[in-house]
This record gives C-alpha cells, structure tokens and sequence, in this order.
C-alpha cells in the first residue's frame, strides 16, 4: 500500500497518524510549514497540532511559505498555538490576534525568509512539515500545488515530517522545480535568463534519515476566493491594457510585452482577464501565484508560458487544470519563492508588475499592508521584491473603499511599503497616472488629475496647492498630512468635519 507514492521502502515504516506526528511539536519550537496562497499547505499535522494544543498547551513560531488554506490559521490561533507568525497571512482571526498584540507577525518580503534563515540571521525551524504528492526512491520529496519555501525548511530543519496527500494527483510531478542559491561570499549569478528555464532538480532533496514522520492525508487545496471583474476592477483593467498598448505603439514594448506579474486579489486578477480581450500575443509570466486568469491566457492561446511558485485555483479551473496537468506541464514550472521573487531575476528579465495597494499618496508613496496606518491587513507578500526591481512596477486600486468613507488617494500615506522611488505607474477605476521621470510635484498634479475620486479632488488639490506654496521639494504640510485617517479614525470618515 502507497508504494506508488512512498517509493523509498525504508520510508513505508515511518507512516504513522497526524495525532502521533503533532506530538513531535513541542512548545516553544520553530515550525517551517509547505503553503502558499492557499495551496499546498500541509493539512493534518497543523490541523491534529490544533487539536493537541487545545488540551496540552503549546505555542510555536510558525514560518510558512506566505497564507494558508483549510482555516488552518483560523484554527491554529483558535487553539492558542501560535506566538509568532510570519512572512504573510490573510486570515480574519489571525489578524484580529495580530492586531491586539496576541500574536507576533513578522511581514517580510517574500524572497527574504529562507536566504535569512540559512545564514542563520533568523532561527531555523526544528520541524519541517511539507505536503507532498510523493517521496522518490531516493526519498526525496516531490511537492503539490506550491513550493514555497519547503525546499530549504527541508534543508534547514532538524526533523521533517512529510504529509502525502492523496488528493493530489500524481501528474503533479515534474512540475517543480527545485533551486536554492549557494552560500555567500562567493554566490555566482543564479543562472535563469529565460522565463521557461529550469536551473534545478524535481524533488526537494534530503537525506532520508532526517524524515521522522509520513502522515497519509486526502484533503484538497481550498478553492481560491477571488472574485469575478466587477465595473471598477474591469475599468482599472482597461485602463491598464490601453497603457500597455501606448507602450507598444511608442516602440518601447513588442507585443508579447515583458514577463508579467501580478499580485494576489480580484483586482490583479481582472486585469490579468482583461489581457484575454486584447492584441496582445506570445505572453509569458514570471509572478508569484498563478491564479484562474493565467490558465484562461493559456487556454485562448495568448500566454506562452508560466513561472509562478504556487497555483490558487477555482474549483472549476482546478478540476480542468489538475484533470489535464499533461497539456499543460511544458507551459508551466513550479519554483521556491525566493526564485521566483528574486530580485536579480525580476531585474534581468525586466517583468512589468502589477501590484495592489490599500492608498497611495498625491507623490506615489503606496500603502500595501497597513489599514489606518496601525493594523495589519494581510502583508508585503512579494510585491517589495518585484516593485524595486520591475521594468514598470505599477499599483492599483479602487479609488474609495467602505462606500466613500475612504479616500485611497491620500495627502500622506499612513504607512509606507513601496516609497515613491519604487512606484512608476498608478492606477485608479478613475484613470491612470504615469509617473515615470517626474519630479514630486508633477507627480501630485498627474495623481490628482488622474486617479482620485471626483469627491475628494477639491480637497486634495486645495491640499496641494496650500502645501506648495510653504514650499519643498515634496511639499507637505505636516500638521494636516494624517488628518483625512485622524478624522477616518474618530469621525468614520476622511473629509468628516468635527
Ligand atoms: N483603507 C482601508 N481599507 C481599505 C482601503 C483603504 N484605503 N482600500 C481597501 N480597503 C479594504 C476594502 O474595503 C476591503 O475590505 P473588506 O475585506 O472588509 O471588504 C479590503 O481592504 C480589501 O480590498 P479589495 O479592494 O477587496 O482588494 P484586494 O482583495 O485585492 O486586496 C490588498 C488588496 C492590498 C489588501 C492585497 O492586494 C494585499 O494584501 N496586498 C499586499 C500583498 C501583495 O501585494 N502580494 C502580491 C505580491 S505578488
């Protein structure tokens, strides 16, 4: 039995239950768990370490990939089994645990954690729990629908526990592909010129030894949540692909354009959708998640390839895609997320970014991650490591959120993740304003004009022209620079007046 998966005899001995697997977890132990947006988590083990830490208590540093499935960081925080988290999450009671200080959330770039952790500035994890679709006669380990960081939680963990999940289907194999950067000083350029290059091996390797536990699971990945384009994200969308088009009338782009990546959320996924409806032809893609808008780009024939380091996929497009991985595994790879974030990569391949903020302000300051400038939303994820290194490192959003109480165009940003030097291009449903080679004020005036909801434009622009003539060469006015969130957080509206 599971001999077609577990091909290492050896290795069929180490089979035993989640309950006994969990029990290798012990307070106040560093846990590298496999996941990614919502794939390829490992779903027993966290799930019975729920279970266990409810009746024998227990609380861990949890290091994943980025956010979970299953509800497992609704569960894990339920059960009280986390003190610290990181690099990224997006679950409703995470957050809210998060924001009262119960748990520790370290955001970090999404390319950072592993390379921190191997040379030792971060702790390294005392057990490794990595879903897999199968372990190879060499024992070593075969990832599902995400990589992650579990090729070097593999390489960096006392003890591994492997998770078989037999909801996978075994075609997944052959889709990863498996690289860790060597040691510094004296690292070479990591050798990925083009977006279909594989540099490294199927599996995850280890030494067989190291694997303390097989625990046998058949729980699927849950569904992605994203939501179909609606007026404003298609508008953004369009908006977006008309820009695209300038660039390639202007000459500066072909039309099978530069390796694309888009961030996570319904917004980067219209956008992606909109492509579908355009000239454009011979698309590839170097991103992080790879959600149902890249497998429609490749199924109407306008993407060539895709390089991601997970897919989060619809029920419905993960049963056409996972029912015939045959047609497309020569279009797809699977990679570690410090390979598919790299910056010397995003940087030699020259990707065109296409990110989403929560605000942004009249200079092209973003806010990604901090809602009032306090509380935590979801994270940085990867959006830091493409944005400083794209060709056109572009941002989008609506330009109200919670029906008109919030401006997302802002006089300052309550909290900066990707600074004005980072930023080339904004994007609102109101229109886009391109940034590149313009000093702050001309980049204010391309703001304002451009992307900011007709409601708040007098404001902005009676902001703007007060702050300009104090003077600067990124003129503020620093005593009514955070009033609109002041007035958000005690009036429940930005331009609410006391
Ligand atoms: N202030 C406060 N809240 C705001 C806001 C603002 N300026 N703008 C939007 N919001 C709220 C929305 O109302 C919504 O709230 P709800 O969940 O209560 O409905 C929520 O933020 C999400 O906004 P939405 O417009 O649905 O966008 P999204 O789902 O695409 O998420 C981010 C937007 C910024 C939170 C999300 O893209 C993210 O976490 N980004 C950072 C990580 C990242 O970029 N990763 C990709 C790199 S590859």
């Amino acid at each position: 039995m599971y001999s077609d998966r577990i091909r290492l005899p050896s290795l069929l001995e180490k089979i035993m239950s989640a309950d006994e697997a969990a029990a290798l977890i012990q307070d106040g132990m560093t846990v590298g768990m496999s996941g990614f947006t919502r794939a390829g988590e490992a779903k027993a083990v966290p799930l019975a370490l729920a279970k266990l830490a409810t009746s024998s208590p227990r609380k861990i540093s949890l290091v994943t990939g980025a956010s979970l499935g299953n509800d497992l960081d609704k569960k894990l925080t339920e059960a009280g089994a986390l003190a610290r988290r990181m690099p990224f999450q997006v679950d409703n009671t995470l957050r809210k645990a998060i924001n009262e200080g119960k748990v520790l959330f370290v955001d970090q770039h999404l390319s950072e954690t592993v390379e921190q952790m191997r040379s030792k500035q971060i702790k390294a994890p005392d057990i490794a729990v990595i879903e897999a679709v199968a372990i190879t006669e060499e024992g070593h380990i075969v990832p599902t629908t995400s990589v992650g960081n579990s090729a070097s939680f593999v390489a960096e963990a006392k003890q591994v526990i492997v998770e078989i999940n037999l909801a996978h289907n075994l075609n997944l194999e052959g889709l990863h592909d498996i690289y860790i950067p060597a040691a510094r000083p004296g690292r070479g350029p990591v050798p990925l010129i083009n977006v279909d290059d594989r540099i490294g091996t199927k599996a995850i390797p280890v030494d067989p030894a190291k694997i303390a536990a097989v625990v046998i699971c058949d729980t699927p990945d849950s569904p992605s949540t994203v939501t179909p384009p609606d007026d404003e994200t298609q508008a953004i969308a369009d908006h977006l692909i008309a820009f695209l088009e300038r660039e390639v009338a202007a000459g500066r782009l072909t039309k099978s354009l530069l390796p694309l990546q888009a961030g996570i959320g319904s917004i980067a996924n219209a956008v992606m959708c909109g492509l579908l409806k355009s000239d454009f032809s011979g698309l590839t893609m170097y991103s992080e998640v790879l959600q149902d808008s890249t497998f429609e780009l490749i199924d109407a024939g306008k993407m060539d390839f895709a390089s991601g380091c997970s897919m989060t996929l619809s029920e419905e497009c993960g049963k056409r895609v996972f029912g015939n991985m045959e047609k497309y595994k020569d279009k797809l790879v699977l990679r570690p997320q410090e390979i598919s974030n790299l910056p010397e990569i995003a940087r030699r391949l020259g990707i065109i970014g296409v990110n989403t903020a929560l605000e942004f302000d009249i200079y092209g300051n973003v806010n990604s991650t901090h809602v009032g400038g306090t509380k935590m939303m979801n994270g940085i994820g990867g959006s830091g490591d493409f944005a400083r290194n794209a060709h056109t490192s572009i941002f989008v959003t609506k330009s109200i959120a919670k029906g008109g109480a919030i401006s997302s165009v802002v006089p300052m940003v309550g909290h900066v993740d990707h600074c004005e030097h980072d930023v080339d291009v904004v994007v609102t449903e109101q229109g886009l304003a391109d940034l590149r080679g313009l000093a702050p004020r001309e980049r204010a005036r391309a703001i304002i004009d451009n992307c900011v909801h007709p409601d708040y434009r007098a404001a902005l622009n009676d902001y703007f022209e007060r702050a300009c003539a104090k003077g600067g060469q990124t003129p503020h006015i620093l005593r009514e620079a955070l009033e609109w969130h002041i007035n958000l957080e005690e009036r429940g509206s930005m331009l609410a007046k006391g």
